[in-house]
C-alpha cells in the first residue's frame, strides 16, 4: 500500500513488513502540540491500514449513545456502505470523531441533534458531523486549533476540558494526510468535518 503524507509539516518515513499493514513514521516538527501531549517523545507511529467506515462509525455510535441519551440529544448516523473505506490508522481516526462528538455532547444542549454523514468524493473519504449546539464565533473559528484555546464555557461546568482535543485532532488527520476543517455560526451550530485518504477503487 503506498500513500502521501500532504501536510508540509509531517516528514515520514516509510517500513515495509511482510505481515501487517505498513507503519508509516511521521516525525511532527518540534513545534507541534502532539509533541507537548506526547511529552517530546517526537516521533508517532500511525498505520496505514483500510480503514472500514461504516465499522468505525459503528464503533464510536456505540461508544458514544449512552452519553447522548443521558443528556437528551439525537443521535443521526447515516447508513453507509461496507464499501467506503479510507487509508488511514483506525485507532487515530476513531479517536478524532471521539474528540469531535466528545465536544459536540459538550457544547449541545439538551434535545438538541448530532448528525454525521460519510461522503467518498474522487480520492477523499469526507465525514461532516454537524451538531446545533451554542455554535463558535467566526473571530475565535481558527484560533480553536491551537493548543490550549477555548471559545466558550463548556455547559455543564464538570464537562470543562483544556483546550486540545481540537489540536490534536487537525494535526492526527493532517498527519495522515487529511484534515480537520469547520464552519459554524454562534448559536446555530457546528459542522466539523474530517477528510482522510480514500482508499484507492
Ligand atoms: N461542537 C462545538 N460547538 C461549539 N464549540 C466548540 C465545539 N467544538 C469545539 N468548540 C470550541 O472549541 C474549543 C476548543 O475545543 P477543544 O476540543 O480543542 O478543547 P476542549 O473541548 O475545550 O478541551 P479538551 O478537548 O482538551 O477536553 C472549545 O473549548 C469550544 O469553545
Ligand atoms: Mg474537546
Amino acid at each position: 500500500m503506498t500513500r502521501s503524507a500532504s501536510n508540509p509539516g509531517a516528514l515520514h518515513s516509510r517500513q515495509h513488513s511482510e505481515q501487517g499493514p505498513q507503519v508509516v513514521r511521521y516525525h511532527t516538527l518540534s513545534s507541534g502540540p502532539l509533541n507537548f501531549a506526547k511529552a517530546g517523545a517526537g516521533r508517532i507511529e500511525f498505520r496505514a491500514e483500510r480503514v472500514v467506515i461504516r465499522r468505525t462509525l459503528d464503533a464510536v455510535r456505540e461508544m458514544i449513545a449512552p452519553q447522548a441519551e443521558e443528556k437528551a440529544l439525537r443521535l443521526d448516523f447515516p447508513d453507509v456502505s461496507q464499501e467506503l473505506c479510507a487509508v488511514a490508522d483506525e485507532d487515530r481516526t476513531r479517536q478524532i470523531l471521539l474528540n469531535l462528538l466528545a465536544d459536540a455532547l459538550k457544547f449541545t444542549g439538551a434535545g438538541g441533534l448530532i448528525a454525521l454523514e460519510a461522503i467518498g468524493i474522487a480520492g477523499e473519504v469526507r465525514i461532516p458531523m454537524r451538531d446545533t449546539g451554542i455554535g463558535i464565533s467566526a473571530a475565535k473559528l481558527e484560533q480553536i486549533f491551537e493548543p490550549f484555546v477555548q471559545a466558550e464555557r463548556a455547559l455543564r461546568p464538570s464537562d470543562q476540558g483544556v483546550g486540545l482535543g481540537l489540536a490534536i485532532s487537525r494535526q492526527l488527520a493532517r498527519a495522515m494526510g487529511g484534515n480537520l476543517r469547520v464552519k459554524s455560526e454562534l448559536g446555530a451550530g457546528s459542522t466539523f468535518t474530517l477528510i482522510l485518504p480514500r482508499c484507492p477503487l
